[in-house]
């Protein structure tokens, strides 16, 4: 029988060796109750298994030779071991129409907002720690639309305030926008299609993404923008309803045909930060934007 200050200790070691894998993350899509799992009973006529698969955040199952893990019979090593009976369940099979149906009836942002952090259609919001809308002038004329909250996002609950963020504010501020500002014609509306963070940082699905595009395009109605700067691959194919990727995308003025409005796809600013050489193809982008603002017609 093993003592709590044993159990404790094996279970730190467990967190060290997964850090050693790379798990950079201590959090699921789902909570798993690891205690409530139960070891498989071993089959008296089945071969002993060589290795033991283990879950890590980062790297996915992995077989990892049985002499560098914990032990079998191991507290972590049962703590650890994956049950599919407590996998995260699938997300619901048809929540679109009611989000769609939910922001059809929202009559102004702050309604929005309230419908779309009560909305429980994505098991996403279970593992955000914030609500991330909107920042920036409503009836700015530029809506920025963005992915989805970062980590740092997540902590402020405001969109782009983390690295990306602030190469965002030097992008707008080179054609003499500024998001605080309360001059509609020099501000900038920001929102993006998810408002909760995925665990992890990953890239939202495309499913995801379709869930709340109904909620995205209300939001868009009711900030009143009067051009659209859809930044990165998720917001362009999902507001365009394309697989086509930005590469191929950027730069060329859409007529949005949902809101009316223009929308010019462009490189999302944490693509430029990885890929700076790409800033000169941004620029034009921006210039573009300048000049539709200007009142140069775009399309
Ligand atoms: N990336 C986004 O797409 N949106 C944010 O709010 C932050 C980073």
């Amino acid at each position: 029988m093993s003592t709590d200050a044993e159990i404790r200790a094996a279970l730190i070691s467990a967190l060290d060796w997964q850090v050693e894998l790379g798990a950079d993350e201590a959090i699921a899509e789902h909570p798993v109750d690891r205690f409530a799992a139960t070891a498989p009973q071993a089959q008296p006529d089945a071969p002993t298994k060589p290795s033991a698969q283990i879950m890590t955040a980062a790297a996915g199952v992995q077989s990892v030779d049985a002499g560098h893990g914990p032990k079998a019979g191991d507290p972590a090593k049962r703590a650890m071991q994956r049950d599919v009976s407590t996998a995260p369940p699938p997300p619901p099979e048809s929540p679109a129409p009611e989000s769609a149906t939910l922001a059809a009836q929202a009559q102004t942002l702050e309604d929005l907002a309230e419908k779309l952090q009560a909305w429980d259609g994505s098991p996403l919001k279970e593992t955000a720690r914030n609500f991330v809308f909107c920042d920036g002038l409503p009836g700015a004329h530029l809506i920025v639309v963005g992915e989805a909250p970062g980590q740092e996002e997540d902590r402020q609950g405001k969109p782009f305030v983390g690295r990306a963020g602030q190469l965002l504010d030097r992008m707008l501020a080179a054609i003499g926008l500024d998001r605080t500002s309360d001059d509609p014609a020099r501000a900038a509306y920001i929102t993006n299609i998810l408002p909760w963070r995925p665990a992890g940082n990953r890239t939202p699905t495309p499913d995801e993404a379709a869930q709340f595009l109904p909620f995205v395009i209300r939001h868009i109605q009711l900030a009143q923008p009067k051009i659209i700067l859809a930044m990165g691959n998720t917001p362009t194919k999902a507001l365009l309803q394309t697989t086509t990727g930005i590469k191929r995308m950027r730069g060329q003025w859409v007529d949005h045909t949902v809101t009316g409005l223009p929308l010019l796809p462009s490189f999302h600013p944490a693509y430029l930060l990885r890929q700076p050489a790409d800033k000169k193809l941004a620029w034009h982008d921006l210039i573009a934007v300048r000049r539709a603002l200007d009142g140069e017609n775009p399309t």
